[in-house]
């Protein structure tokens, strides 16, 4: 089992209608390792199984994550604002950002929460020198996340909501966005939905229920069109023309 790490909460804010981001402490922990894609699993103070969160940014000396309330840990992570938390870091193999590269823009295309492990791939992919092009898809309005970050990227960003009748996929095709190279991450049925009306190869990050988080107990396995594979540990980013999408919906 990989050793957890005790890290400080920094801050623990509101960000949008039942969303919050959590930044965390990192001394001793190191986040030079760290990819976009990747998470951490934290044990929130009375649950046994650890939450994963996905990454949605760092530096040398914090590490950030945005999340939705959904259940009951997710409620309790919500009303923590100081103290320690047990975390497990990094989970996963986060986006293979290099890619994608053959072509300058990229599509970076999120759903929900689905948005925030895409912020820091935003930030490697410029570093790259590619010129991501975001589609973030919410519910409504009062649920927009990441406006401001994404503006001070200096990123073409089309947001799109349901209750508008528009969602993150319809707003790709609208927009002409369907032939890029894409990257993704939000509910399985819009990534299915992405992945039929994408003209262009991509990356999507799972989501399922997992167990232990770090390969060892299979509760996380999904079968991929020539093996199953560990959400957790082999992924949670997988290519398009290896997932089996009616095995996860
Ligand atoms: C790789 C990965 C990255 C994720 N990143 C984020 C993120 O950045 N932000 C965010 O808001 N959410 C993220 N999630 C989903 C998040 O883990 C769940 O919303 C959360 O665990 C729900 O916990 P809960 O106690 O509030 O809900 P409950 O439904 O009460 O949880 C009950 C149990 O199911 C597990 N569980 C419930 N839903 C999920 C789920 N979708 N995935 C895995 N375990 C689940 C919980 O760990 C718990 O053991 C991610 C999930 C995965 C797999
Ligand atoms: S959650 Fe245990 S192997 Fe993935």
């Amino acid at each position: 089992m990989p050793e957890s790490e005790r890290l400080r909460i920094i801050e623990n804010a509101r960000i949008a209608e039942g969303s919050f981001r959590l930044t965390l402490s990192l001394e001793g922990a190191s986040a030079s390792a760290f990819r976009p894609g990747q998470f951490a699993e934290i044990a929130v103070p009375g649950f046994s199984l650890r939450r994963p969160l996905s990454f949605c940014g760092w530096d040398g000396g914090s590490v950030s994550f945005a999340y939705t309330v959904r259940g009951e840990g997710t409620a309790a992570l919500s009303r923590m604002n100081e103290g320690e938390l047990s975390v497990i870091l990094p989970c996963g193999n986060g986006f293979d950002a290099k890619k994608g590269l053959s072509a300058h823009s990229v599509l970076v295309i999120g759903g929900g929460i689905g948005c925030a492990p895409l912020m820091p791939l935003i930030k490697e992919l410029k570093a790259l020198g590619a010129e991501p092009v975001a589609v973030f898809g919410f519910r409504d309005r009062s649920q927009t996340l990441f406006r401001e970050e994404l503006e001070q990227l200096g990123v073409r960003a089309v947001f799109a909501y349901d209750s508008e009748g528009r969602t993150a996929v319809s707003a790709m095709k609208d927009e002409g966005l369907d032939g890029l190279y894409f990257f993704s991450c939000g509910p399985a049925p819009m990534m299915r939905a992405l992945c039929e009306a994408s003209q262009a190869p991509g990356q999507c990050s799972l989501e399922t229920r997992m167990g232990c988080g770090y390969g060892a107990c299979m509760g996380c396995s999904v079968r991929l069109r020539d093996r199953m594979a560990r959400v957790c540990k082999d992924g949670p980013v997988f290519e398009k023309e290896e997932i089996v999408w009616q095995s996860l919906l």
